[in-house]
């Protein structure tokens, strides 16, 4: 349970009446918001890279983009037109809107071919060469244990859970040694949570519970950064050639032969339908959302057996969300403000909706990630030598005094609330204070940039150049994925 917190309901009020209302809390409100805006406008990368693009067209997310020399991930459409600024022709709002002239709201067309994406699969029943994973029983932690509180210690004997230059799947966006990182101790950290464990991974045991299944992470970049963690963690048990990745439009899939075995990720930002959809065009500075609207997103979800959702880092670059009057569809431009965890009480509510209508929990397990926080400023844990997140090797370890990120607590609490609320039971990830202590762990300066690996001059302007929201791999986000792990082998 979350301790009440004073400030939560404090904002909630003040953001609705945001003109003009003076009173006490005033100053409390204008230090908390200057943090955000802060945040917000100087360091937003995943955003928008103001300092880079003022103001003017749109750009592709940081590592979205990519000719990547170092990659083995292709991506299928031309990222140099968009890299050097020539329009891109393959729009699919474009498209989308195009071939849906006349046609009733519940046409699919944003069902992505699923045939053409998995293949064809062969014999299911093919078994793989035994790795050498020991036969002893995973211990469960009592399925009433905080998984979420404890401690980050040391342990470089079972972490990492893999290498860097094992895991063929990472993109140049998280291969922070390859990019040039010389410290490693960001790989040796294991959560352990206070009053249980975490059971050991095992690559084996989790294909198992994948055998004819689908796993699907859907949101933001921040869940493509677990998801690329999840692909790693699962291909350790499989041979070369069984194994493949293939990306077509919003949705990337990793395939396991053999255990018929799917690993995917689909592009939706805000969950609901929004201009900021498309998998490659999606960095646009005029977010607008449709709160109401998650259909044509849903429909690509249903018949998955693991669901993770995420929404959070795209909401961060404004105080007010635009919601849109009307629908894209319609050609509808005129929108409203709302504030922000007003909007995002909306969408989720949405969102649970669709869950609760469209899920069957006998067969489903679904999950909702809280936010994962970013590390901009360095005052925020007593460094001030530091610049963001780049000088950082270790986590924050005392934890005597909570910490204070600018993540927006705000949104965490309409998500822990909404998740509570469900018919569906939702197993809620609860990431954000123990990922807060991980100001050591984010790609920084070793990483991709428009597509391109940062030069040794950007490279030596962190202040202008750290990535303090996404995370090396291996890192964090497997610790996310060994919370998934726990639910899902626990589940017979
Ligand atoms: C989330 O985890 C933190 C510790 O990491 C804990 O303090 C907090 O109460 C948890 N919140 C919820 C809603 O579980
Ligand atoms: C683990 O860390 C200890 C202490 O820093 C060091 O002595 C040891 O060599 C390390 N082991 C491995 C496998 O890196
Ligand atoms: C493979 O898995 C899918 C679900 O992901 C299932 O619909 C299909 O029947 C499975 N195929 C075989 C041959 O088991
Ligand atoms: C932990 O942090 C608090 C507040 O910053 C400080 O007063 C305390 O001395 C620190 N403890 C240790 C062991 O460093
Ligand atoms: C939590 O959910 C309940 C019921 O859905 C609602 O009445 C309440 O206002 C919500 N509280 C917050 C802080 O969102």
């Amino acid at each position: 349970m979350q301790p009440p917190r004073r400030r939560g309901p404090l904002l909630f009020s003040d953001t609705g009446a945001m003109k003009g209302r003076k009173n006490n809390n005033l100053s409390v409100f204008v230090v908390v918001f200057s943090v955000f805006l802060f945040g917000v406008f100087m360091y937003n990368e995943d955003v928008k890279s103001i300092a880079e693009f003022p103001f003017s067209r749109p750009k592709q997310e940081i590592q979205e983009e990519a000719s990547k020399p170092n990659a083995p991930i292709q991506e299928t459409n031309n990222k140099d037109d968009v890299a050097s600024g020539v329009s891109v022709s393959m729009n699919s709002r474009t498209n989308l809107e195009k071939s849906q002239e006349g046609n009733s709201e519940e046409k699919q067309d944003t069902v992505v071919d699923l045939n053409s994406i998995l293949g064809k699969e062969e014999d299911p029943k093919i078994e793989f060469p035994a790795v050498e994973e020991d036969d002893e029983d995973v211990e469960l932690p009592p399925e009433e244990c905080d998984l979420f509180t404890g401690d980050w210690v040391f342990d470089n004997e079972t972490h990492p859970l893999y290498k860097e230059d094992e895991c063929e799947f990472l993109t140049a966006q998280v291969t922070c040694m390859r990019n040039g990182r010389k410290d490693s101790l960001y790989q040796n950290w294991k959560w352990q949570p206070r009053d249980c464990s975490l059971p050991k991974f095992k690559a084996r045991l989790l294909l198992e519970k994948l055998r004819g299944k689908r796993l699907m992470f859907v949101g933001d970049s921040l869940n493509r950064n677990q998801w690329e963690s999840m692909v790693c963690l699962v291909q350790s048990a499989v041979p070369a050639g069984r194994k493949s990745l293939k990306k077509s439009g919003s949705l990337s899939v990793f395939r396991v032969e053999g255990y018929n075995a799917t690993v995917e990720f689909y592009w939706a930002p805000f969950l609901v339908e929004s201009n900021s959809d498309d998998p490659n065009m999606h960095s646009i500075l005029n977010r607008i959302i449709m709160p109401e609207s998650i259909k044509k997103h849903g429909v690509n979800w249903k018949d998955v057996d693991y669901l993770i959702f995420n929404t959070y880092i795209w909401w961060m670059n404004t105080f007010n969300m635009k919601v849109l009057r009307g629908s894209f569809d319609e050609g509808a431009t005129e929108y409203d403000e709302i504030s922000r965890p007003v909007a995002y009480g909306r969408v989720l509510r949405t969102w649970a909706k669709w869950v609760d209508k469209n899920i069957d929990p006998k067969r489903t397990m679904v999950f909702f990630s809280s936010m994962s926080p970013l590390h901009i400023k360095s005052e925020d844990w007593n460094n001030p030598d530091g610049i963001k997140c780049a000088k950082e090797t270790t986590p924050i370890l005392n934890m005597s005094t909570p910490l204070e990120v600018g993540t927006d607590r705000r949104l965490f609490v309409v998500a822990s609330n909404v998740t509570k609320s469900m018919k569906v039971g939702v197993h809620f990830i609860n990431i954000t204070t123990l990922s807060e202590y991980r100001k050591d762990a984010h790609t920084s300066v070793h990483t991709i940039r428009q597509g391109k690996m940062l030069t040794k001059e950007q490279q030596a302007d962190p202040a202008t150049y750290a990535d303090c929201i996404h995370w090396c791999l291996p890192g964090l986000p497997d610790t996310w994925n060994e919370f998934l792990y726990t639910r899902i082998i626990a589940k017979s």
